[in-house]
């Protein structure tokens, strides 16, 4: 660990001269940790503290965020006895003690975040946050405005309460094999197990492909082919985080090239 000035730091980060950073800090900007901080002087730990100026990380942290694109056929578990888990699609990538966001059943496709990071993770599954799910549904049969507005009321799945109101949109209504199939877009705000399969099964539509295509401000990249992944960009973070604060642009490329 080793501990440098904060407008040191600012400085080594590119956002301008050490003037410069002290006038950042001066107008407030900056957070260590989650805490104002006001003194250029301050002591911080680039590897471990969590350093964001006006909304934007700047610290290394030691944690890891990675977007898979989860393919069919994979487990959404560390460790399983009969099939590959989704960890064994990101051999080689740094961090230890890696584990899926929530699960995806092994024959759904799309966006899985992969991280250590634990109490984020926490905080994205847990139903007090509804966290929006967006899933591409293929089902099988012509869904109606009827079953729209069932899913769009709440379901009931055979749990305490029906399900919570979810948007539902028909995309498309094609025909497979002489048979009608739907495409549909459906939000949910909570995740029971096989919470969409159960759904649809209970407008007598089921489903006959899955894919997750975001998960709060986290949207699938288009540019990952099932079974690929990358790590998360600074933004992505910030915003599975903070989701409240938008990234502002006093921190940005230009203050740091003395735009001023
Ligand atoms: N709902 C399901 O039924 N399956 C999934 O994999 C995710 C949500």
């Amino acid at each position: 660990m080793s501990l440098v000035r904060l407008d040191k730091f600012l400085a080594d980060s590119g956002l301008g001269t050490r003037s410069q950073a002290k006038l950042l800090i001066k107008k407030g900007l900056l957070s260590v940790n989650g805490a104002p901080a006001l003194r250029p002087e301050q002591k911080v730990d680039p590897e471990a503290d969590e350093i964001f100026c006006d909304g934007r990380l700047l610290s290394h942290s030691s944690l890891h965020y990675y977007m898979l694109h989860k393919p069919a056929g994979y487990v959404s578990a560390t460790d399983d006895p009969t099939a590959p888990t989704v960890l064994s699609l990101l051999k080689g990538a740094p961090g230890r003690g890696l584990f899926p966001v929530g699960r995806l059943d092994k024959d759904t496709e799309g966006l899985l975040l992969i991280t250590d990071d634990g109490p984020l993770a926490h905080r994205l599954l847990s139903p007090r946050h509804h966290v929006d799910k967006v899933y591409l549904v293929k089902a099988d049969g012509a869904v109606t405005d009827d079953d729209l507005a069932w899913l769009r009321t709440g379901v009931d799945i055979g749990e305490k309460a029906p399900t919570l109101p979810a948007g539902a949109k028909l995309l498309s209504l094609e025909a497979e094999n002489n048979r009608p199939v739907s495409f549909v877009e459906l939000t949910i705000h909570e995740g029971k197990f096989h919470q969409v399969k159960r759904m649809f099964q209970v407008i007598g539509k089921p489903v006959l492909f899955l894919k997750r295509l975001s998960m709060g401000s986290l949207t699938l990249d288009d540019s990952l082919a099932p079974g690929a992944f990358r790590p998360l960009t600074e933004e992505e973070i910030v915003a599975l985080k903070h989701p409240k604060s938008p990234l502002q642009s006093n921190c940005s490329e230009g203050k740091r090239k003395g735009s001023d």
